[in-house]
C-alpha cells in the first residue's frame, strides 16, 4: 500500500493539488509524534492562516480508520499514526508477492534516459579517479531501469587527440609488439609516459604527422590506433564486469569527427560564432562565463565541439527525456558552457541535460598518491580489497565454502559501497579498513546482515509464514516493517536527486533495524504464530536488502 498517497487522498487543502500534498508528506526522523507527518507551513500564505491553525483544523476533520489509527496536530505539523497490524500485513504481503521487483515502478515507461559515465581515455590508466563516475553511473543506470525507464549507458571514450599520434611515435621508436601483447595497457601507458619525458623535437613533429594520418584514415596508423583501443577496452571491460556495470554504446569522441560540421554551420548561421585571436568561440560573457572554444586557430575541434555534436546525436538517436553526464565537478564550467550554448542554439531540450557532478576520491594511504606521479590503478584497489576480505574470512570463518567467490563479492562490494555511501558531491578519502569494517556503515555490514537473515531462513525451511489476522506488533518489529515499507520511496528519491547514496543509506538503516530486531526478539524459538510473523519479517528484509544492494551493483553471498 502506498501510505503517502492514502493519506494525501484524505486531506483537502483549497487550491493545493493532492499530488503536492503527497510530495510534502514525510517520515519524520523522530517518530514519537507519528509515523508520517504533513508540514502545513506551505499552505499558510494561500489560506491566510497560521500553520498551527491549519494543522489543527485538518486534524479535526480527518477521522481515523483501519489504516490510520490516529491523527493529531502539533506545532504546524499534521501527524499520522499508521495502524501497526495493517502496515505489517500489507507490507509483508506485498514484498512476498513482488519479490525481486519490490521497489520497482512504471513511472519511467516510454521515457529514455541517456547516462554518460565512466568515459575512459584510451591508452591511459583506468585509475581511482574513475571509480565514482563508474559506480555512480552504474547505480543510476539500474535505478532508472528499475523505475521503468529505458536507459542508454554511454561510455564517451576519450579516443581523440594528438596524444594518439604521440603514442604511435613512441611505439615506433621504443615499442615491442610482444611486450604490448603481454602487458597490454600498462606497456602502452609506459610508452606514452616515456614520450612525454623524452620525446625530441623530431618526434613531436612525427607525432603530429601520425595524428594527421589517423585523421585522414591512413590504414597502418589506424590499425595501430585500433589495437591500442581494443586492448584498453579489453582491460576496462574486465573491471566493468567485476563492478557489475555495462554500456550500450561506446561511441567516443572520435565517433563525432564527421558530425561536428553541421553544428558548427548552425552556430555560424545563428550568428553565435565569433573570432577571437584566430579561434572561433561562442561568447558567454553575458552569462558570466568565459567563451566556449569551438575551433582552434588551426581549425582543430575541441572537447566542447565534440560534446555538442554528441548531444545532437543523442537527441536525434534516442530522443532522450534526460541526458545525464556523470563527470567530476572539475568539469562544472565545461557543462555549464555546453548547456548554455545548446540553449542559445534554441534547443528546448537543453533543459533536459544534467551534469551529475561528484567529488574527488583520494586514498588514505598517502604513499600511493597520484601527486608523486604514481598512478593508483582502480584494479589494484579492487584487488587489494578482495585480498583483505579473504584474510578476514579466513580468520572469521575458515571453513566457509567458495571463499574466493565470497571474498570477491565482499571486496568489490566494499569498494562500490565506499564510493556510494556519501553524498556524491563530497570529496572522499578512501580507507581500506573503513570500507571493510563489519561494524560500520559499510557494504560488508549490509551483506553480513543478509547472511544472518539467510541463516535464519535456512533453519526455517518448511515453517509457516502465515500472518495472524490481527498481528501484535512490538517496537522492534514495527521499526523494521516501517523501513521495509519505505523502500519504494527511497528508490524514487535516489532517482529524483541522482543520488545513489540514498539507497546505500537506506540499506544501512534497514540493516541496523533488522539487527536490533534480531538481537531483541526470538525468531525460531518463538511460539508458532509469532514465529511465522517474525520469519515473514526476516524473509522480507532479505528480499528488500538484496534489491537495494543489487541497485548499487553489490552481490550478496549466502554465507560469510
Ligand atoms: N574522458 C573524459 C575525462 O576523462 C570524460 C568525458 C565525460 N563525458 C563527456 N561527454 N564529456 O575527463
Amino acid at each position: 500500500m502506498d501510505y503517502k498517497k492514502y493519506i494525501a487522498d484524505k486531506i483537502s487543502v483549497e487550491g493545493v493539488p493532492s499530488a503536492d500534498i503527497e510530495s510534502l508528506i514525510a517520515v519524520p526522523p523522530n517518530t514519537d509524534m507519528g509515523d508520517y507527518a504533513l508540514p502545513c507551513f506551505r499552505f499558510a500564505k494561500a489560506l491566510k492562516k497560521s500553520p498551527v491553525a491549519i494543522a489543527q483544523e485538518l486534524a479535526a476533520v480527518i477521522s481515523p480508520d483501519d489504516v490510520i489509527s490516529e491523527v493529531s496536530a502539533l506545532n504546524g505539523y499534521l501527524n499520522f499514526r499508521i495502524d501497526k497490524a495493517g502496515l505489517l500485513r500489507s507490507t509483508l504481503l506485498r514484498i512476498e508477492t513482488e519479490g525481486a521487483d519490490y521497489g520497482s515502478a512504471h513511472i519511467g515507461e516510454g521515457k529514455t534516459i541517456c547516462i554518460d559515465y565512466s568515459s575512459v581515455n584510451i591508452a591511459k590508466p583506468f585509475h581511482i579517479g574513475h571509480l565514482s563516475t563508474t559506480v555512480i553511473g552504474g547505480a543510476l543506470y539500474k535505478i532508472f531501469a528499475f523505475l521503468g525507464y529505458k536507459v542508454v549507458g554511454i561510455n564517451h571514450l576519450g579516443d581523440y587527440g594528438t596524444q594518439f599520434g604521440k603514442l604511435i611515435s613512441a611505439y615506433k621508436h621504443w615499442g615491442n609488439r610482444e611486450d604490448v601483447e603481454k602487458r597490454g595497457i600498462f606497456a602502452v601507458n609506459e610508452l606514452y609516459v616515456r614520450f612525454n619525458s623524452e620525446a625530441t623535437e623530431e618526434m613531436e613533429a612525427e607525432a603530429r604527422e601520425y595524428f594527421r594520418l589517423i585523421e585522414n584514415g591512413d590504414k597502418a596508423a589506424n590499425e595501430l590506433f585500433d589495437w591500442f583501443k581494443a586492448l584498453t577496452l579489453k582491460y576496462v571491460n574486465k573491471i566493468y564486469d567485476r563492478l557489475g556495470v555495462k554500456f550500450d554504446s561506446y561511441n567516443g569522441e572520435r565517433f563525432y569527427t564527421d558530425k561536428m560540421q553541421p553544428v558548427i554551420d548552425e552556430l555560424k548561421e545563428k550568428g553565435l560564432l565569433k573570432e577571437s585571436n584566430g579561434a572561433q568561440v561562442v561568447d558567454l560573457e553575458a552569462y558570466g562565463m568565459p567563451p566556449c572554444l569551438i575551433l582552434r586557430s588551426d581549425g582543430a575541434s575541441l572537447y566542447a565541439t565534440r560534446d555538442l555534436a554528441a548531444a545532437y546525436y543523442r537527441k536525434a538517436t534516442y530522443d532522450f527525456y534526460k541526458c545525464l553526464y556523470v563527470v567530476a565537478y572539475q568539469q562544472n564550467l565545461h557543462f555549464k558552457q555546453l548547456f548554455k550554448v545548446l540553449e542559445l542554439l534554441g534547443k528546448e531540450w537543453a533543459k533536459d541535460m544534467v551534469h551529475v557532478a561528484y567529488g574527488m576520491v583520494s586514498l588514505e594511504d598517502g604513499a600511493m598518491s597520484t601527486r608523486k606521479g604514481k598512478v593508483v590503478w582502480l584494479e589494484d584497489v579492487i584487488n587489494k580489497c578482495v585480498e583483505k576480505a579473504l584474510k578476514v574470512i579466513d580468520e572469521k570463518n575458515p571453513d566457509l565454502a567458495d571463499k574466493r567467490e565470497v571474498a570477491e563479492k565482499v571486496g568489490v562490494g566494499a569498494v562500490i559501497f565506499g564510493a556510494l555511501y556519501n553524498n556524491k558531491i563530497k570529496d572522499i578519502v578512501f580507507s581500506y579498513d573503513k570500507v571493510l569494517s563489519f561494524e560500520g556503515e559499510t557494504g560488508v555490514y549490509c551483506q553480513y546482515t543478509c547472511a544472518r537473515a539467510n541463516s535464519v531462513v535456512g533453519k526455517a525451511e518448511g515453517m509457516s509464514r502465515e500472518l495472524p489476522e490481527k498481528p501484535d506488533v512490538n517496537a522492534e518489529e514495527f521499526e523494521v516493517v516501517k523501513a521495509l515499507a519505505a523502500f519504494p520511496d527511497a528508490v524514487k528519491e535516489a532517482a529524483d536527486k541522482y543520488e545513489p547514496s540514498v539507497i546505500a543509506r537506506y540499506a544501512v538503516d534497514l540493516s541496523q533495524k533488522f539487527n536490533k530486531f534480531y538481537f531483541e526478539c526470538k525468531i525460531l524459538s518463538a511460539e508458532e504464530g509469532v514465529r511465522a510473523q517474525r520469519l515473514a519479517i526476516t524473509d522480507a528484509t532479505l528480499i528488500t536488502l538484496k534489491n537495494a544492494l543489487s541497485l548499487l551493483g553489490i552481490g550478496v553471498p549466502e554465507k560469510m
